[in-house]
């Protein structure tokens, strides 16, 4: 395994993503943990990533010295190059300009580390100190026209430093030298792959869930859906999974997971209609985080009674993935809560169950993977994400059935016409907001008085920042029209352009 010291760098995710992707295990663990965890890892190599800190910054993250005698191999990026220069000597300068974005480097020298690239690379930087001087031992092997070190090596030291992001896409070398690193200088074979996890994670789950009853909540979402497949490859007769209708679901969707979960886990699957209890706890509540608490305590209350007729359950399964790991630890300090978005959180220690969360160390597309080896249908994998509070924050202001029952419809439209133009897996989530706001329209000859609905469709990698997905005008056309004239209640279709941030994707 290749172990990732993070130094708070936006791209720390990517680094682990593409060794990943070249079948070696790797972990992403705070710059400062642990020795004795680092040592219990027993790495075959070890990155120490970026990060926006200066070196001469007062509280400048650091790393326990100790990493530095393990004996293997370290790759420096960035910060954690720069980081190294200087606690061993060298000398980093303040930078005034920086250096961002398209950079060119120039090949100085042989190194293992650019095995297979040749004269001159096209690199993505993104500094502003930079390394003025080299620590003794140390040797250049490429420079840059602003970084004269935008590469250098420590023979004694096992050491590599890189000024640019071999991580990111733009770095034209960045995958040779990635993988020169793992397999000419760590040379770590490359077994891992999902197929192998999910053999392991199986032989795992048997040993660990013995003849314990586990219970799971399902959602439909792929996160909860692959969670509870592979928990059936390993304790098929003794998982018992609960699908709760909160009435906020898109239409046909609580009807389409039922089907596919009632196929795979029989009588061990209960859908439960809860929509009239979630409506009336919703009565007469506009504020957004009100909602999403009443939504969240009425899940739990709901789900509790429900799995409690389980007698002698011991496990709560759930589909935490490692990006939710790694968000809660320390290093990114306590972020300000811009919506809380609801889980099962608060559960397990209720109905004192023990937690399995089989996916904490994958990411989402090896997720989806992995849900494809379970064979869940791809259309399931594939979905669009879908907020635990449902339609009730597409629904700004108070929420009622016949709402509820035109946002569903129009939703449908949206839905249909996007799939029709072949444009569905373009887009991050596509949905429609109905809005508290009524306007006057003209239809035949009479006039109209009905709600208008704002289009939100978005592009996004992973949620956290996006872009209004760019609609053929044609297209929008057509959805708006059939819009209006099939849907009874809405006389005014609005197409949103806001991106993320300042925006967020969903309206409340
Ligand atoms: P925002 O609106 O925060 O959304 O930009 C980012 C992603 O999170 C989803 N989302 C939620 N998911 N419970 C959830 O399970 C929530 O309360 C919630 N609020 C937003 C949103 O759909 C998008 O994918």
């Amino acid at each position: 395994m290749i172990l990732i010291l993070d130094f708070g760098s936006q791209y720390t995710q990517l680094i682990a993503r593409r060794i990943r992707s070249f079948g070696v295990y790797t972990e992403i663990v705070p710059c400062y943990e642990d020795f004795s965890r680092c040592a219990t890892l027993n790495p075959a190599g070890i990155v120490l990533s970026g990060g926006p800190d200066s070196v001469f910054a007062s509280d400048a993250p650091g790393c326990d010295e100790r990493i530095f005698s393990m004996n293997v191999p370290i790759l420096g990026i960035c910060y954690g190059y720069q980081y190294v220069v200087h606690r061993r000597g060298g000398v980093v300068r303040k930078g005034n300009k920086g250096e961002y974005g398209r950079t060119r480097i120039s090949l100085k020298g042989d190194a293992d580390i650019f095995h297979g690239v040749h004269g001159e690379s096209n690199v993505w930087m993104s500094h502003s100190d930079e390394i003025a001087e080299l620590p003794p031992g140390f040797r250049t092997v490429a420079g840059s026209p602003h970084s004269p070190h935008a590469a250098s090596v420590s023979e004694d030291m096992q050491f590599i430093g890189l000024q640019f992001h071999p991580e990111v896409a733009h770095s034209e070398c960045g995958n040779a030298v990635l993988l020169n690193f793992i397999e000419r200088i760590c040379r770590t074979p490359r077994t891992w792959s999902v197929e192998a996890y999910k053999d392991r994670k199986i032989r795992e789950l048997r040993e660990q869930i013995g003849s314990h009853k586990v219970i799971c909540a399902l959602s439909g979402g792929v996160d909860s859906s692959v969670t509870a497949a592979l928990i059936r490859e390993a304790a098929p007769e003794q998982i018992y999974c609960f699908y709760i209708n909160n009435g906020l679901m898109r239409k046909g969707e609580s009807e389409y997971v039922a089907d596919i979960m009632r196929g795979r886990f029989g009588s061990h699957f209960f859908s439960i209609n809860a929509e009239a209890r979630f409506l009336k706890n919703l009565t007469g509540v506009s504020d957004p985080e009100r909602k999403r608490k009443i939504i969240g305590e009425t899940f739990i209350r709901v789900f509790e009674e429900e799995a409690g007729k389980i007698s002698g359950a011991h496990y709560l399964a759930q589909g935490t993935l490692y990006p939710d790991v790694i968000e809660s630890s320390p290093f990114k300090g306590p972020s300000a809560t811009i919506k809380s978005h609801h889980n099962v959180g608060g559960l397990p220690e209720k109905m004192s169950l023990q937690l399995l969360e089989p996916l904490r160390e994958l990411f989402k597309d090896e997720t989806r993977e992995l849900g494809l080896t379970l064979g869940l249908p791809p259309e399931l994998i594939y979905r669009h994400p879908f907020p635990g509070p449902g339609l009730a924050i597409r629904i700004p202001g108070e929420i009622t059935a016949e709402k509820l029952a035109i946002l569903r419809d129009a939703d449908t439209i949206l839905l249909e016409e996007i799939r029709r133009a072949g444009l569905y897996n373009e887009i991050w989530q596509a949905f429609a907001v109905l809005l508290p706001v009524k306007s006057v329209g003209v239809m035949g000859d009479f006039r109209t008085y009905e709600y208008a609905l704002s289009i939100r469709c978005v592009t996004s990698s992973d949620g956290m920042t996006a872009d209004w997905f760019h609609f053929p005008h044609e297209l929008l056309s057509g959805i708006s029209n059939r819009i209006i004239n099939e849907v009874k209640g809405i006389n005014r279709v609005l197409y949103d352009i806001t991106s993320k941030p300042p925006g967020t994707v969903e309206w409340e």
